[in-house]
């Protein structure tokens, strides 16, 4: 899709079904692949990050359904995977490539190889393909292993520990799945505290998993059973509406189903930090997930600084915190979050790029940056650089510009939300 032209209405009102959570939708479908029998999952993510997902698992044999945000996943088991007849394409999807390295790396005999666009094939990898090895994985790629495509030839894997120096939840979840399809046991220490939808539905699912004296332990033997379920909404997605209401002169907007995980909560604790008026009603568990509605009306908000252990807690938030931070009085400082440079775009240099050209005072850092915030955004034309979560943040910005916004490489947004430009013209903003 082209660009997309935003200008800002006088007033926002609404109520938004968010759609399902990427991280879970992912889950969902590989984890009930790899159980015996059949499970059905609603409010699935039909964003193209998840639709390779389901591409891959069905090259790789498992029959799978899908009829708009339903999905039908028939598991066969870890030994009913089959090989691919082909590259498995991942698309933009990290999440896919990562969590199914995992998998196929103990799949014992069978030879896989992943690839992906242009980003991914840029992104680091030996994030994964290190432990994997070092659990007995033969696993290989570009640049000895730090770049896709990667060929797998699944094996036989050991037993293993390893103590995770980022906190990634990929790189969690794809040693987990690793050690589960070997059927080995895991010990996993260091920084596991990146999202845990992952031992969640495993544990949901009767995996023996548990965390004790801040290590996961992983013992072999159990087999997945399938497990329905209705994907909560996603508070990525959610993010861009909370962040929207807060900085527009007349907005009250309601996000409703939202995924309340606390390793996912730290954009709101930041919006309320500065000063956004938010209210979270109607909390309730759906599945192994807790879910709310979010309102959010515009809010005269402060800077603050945003670093240390929150930063895995809303990283894929911090581009349009980046815009809130830009409408906040005073100064907001990003640290700690190095993480952004390995995401599918250096989300550093592009979030800085943009908003100066919305005449924002802003300074990179190795690791993050300072905005000095509280001036009146100017009209640009943006690109997404075909990241999605930069076409949302750009969308959001041109909501507090006092011209209109271009958006360009304005269809990334179908990755993670392929609503989001429909939802936003709903709201008033053409
Ligand atoms: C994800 C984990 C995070 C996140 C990504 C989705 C997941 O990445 O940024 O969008 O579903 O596990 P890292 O594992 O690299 O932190």
């Amino acid at each position: 899709m082209q660009a997309r032209r935003i200008e800002s209405p006088p007033r926002m009102r609404g109520s938004i079904d968010i759609p399902g959570d990427k991280s879970i939708s992912h889950r969902a479908v590989m984890f009930n692949a790899l159980a015996h029998g059949s499970a059905r999952i609603t409010h699935f993510l039909t964003g193209a990050d998840c639709l390779a997902t389901i591409a891959c698992l069905r090259a790789l044999g498992v029959a799978i359904e899908q009829e708009g945000d339903t999905v039908a996943v028939h598991g066969c088991g870890v030994s009913g995977l089959h090989e691919a007849a082909d590259v498995l394409d991942c698309g933009n999807s990290g999440t896919t490539m990562r969590l199914l390295a995992g998998v196929l790396a103990g799949c014992d005999g069978r030879f896989s190889v992943l690839s992906g666009d242009a980003s991914l094939r840029s992104r680091p990898q030996r994030r994964i393909v290190a432990p994997l090895r070092a659990l007995g994985a033969q696993i290989d790629g570009r640049d000895g292993g730090e770049r896709a495509p990667l060929a797998i030839r699944g094996s036989r894997l050991h037993a293993g520990s390893y103590d995770l120096p980022i906190a990634s939840a990929q790189v969690k979840s794809a040693l987990l799945l690793a050690a589960l399809c070997a059927g080995v046991p895991l010990d996993l220490g260091g920084r596991i505290d990146g999202r845990d939808h992952t031992e969640r539905m495993l544990r949901g699912m009767g995996a023996a998993l548990v965390l004790e004296h801040g290590r996961l332990r992983l013992t072999p033997g159990a087999a997945l059973q399938p497990c329905s379920l209705r994907v909560p909404g996603d508070p990525s997605s959610a993010a861009f509406w909370w962040v929207a209401a807060a900085i527009h002169p007349d907005a009250e907007i309601t996000t409703c189903g939202v995924g309340m995980n606390a390793s996912r909560g730290g954009a709101l604790e930041v919006l309320r930090a500065m000063g956004a008026d938010v209210t979270v009603s109607a909390l309730r568990a759906e599945g192994d997930e807790p879910v709310a509605d979010v309102t959010v009306r515009s809010s005269a908000l402060r800077g603050t600084i945003i670093e240390g252990a929150i930063i895995p807690r809303l990283i894929d938030e911090i581009p349009v915190l980046a815009v809130a931070a830009a409408c906040a009085q005073g100064t907001t400082v990003v640290r700690d979050a190095q993480e952004l440079r390995a995401k599918e775009t250096d989300r550093i240099s592009t979030v800085v790029g943009g908003l100066r050209a919305l005449g924002v005072a802003v300074d990179a850092a190795d690791d993050g940056f300072r905005i000095d915030g509280g001036r009146q955004l100017v009209g640009a034309a943006l690109s997404s650089h075909g990241d999605h979560r930069l076409a949302m943040a750009w969308a959001v910005a041109a909501l507090a510009a006092r011209d209109a916004v271009l958006v360009g490489d304005a269809g990334a947004v179908d990755v993670s939300y392929p609503d989001f430009w429909a939802t936003l013209e709903q709201l008033g903003a053409a």
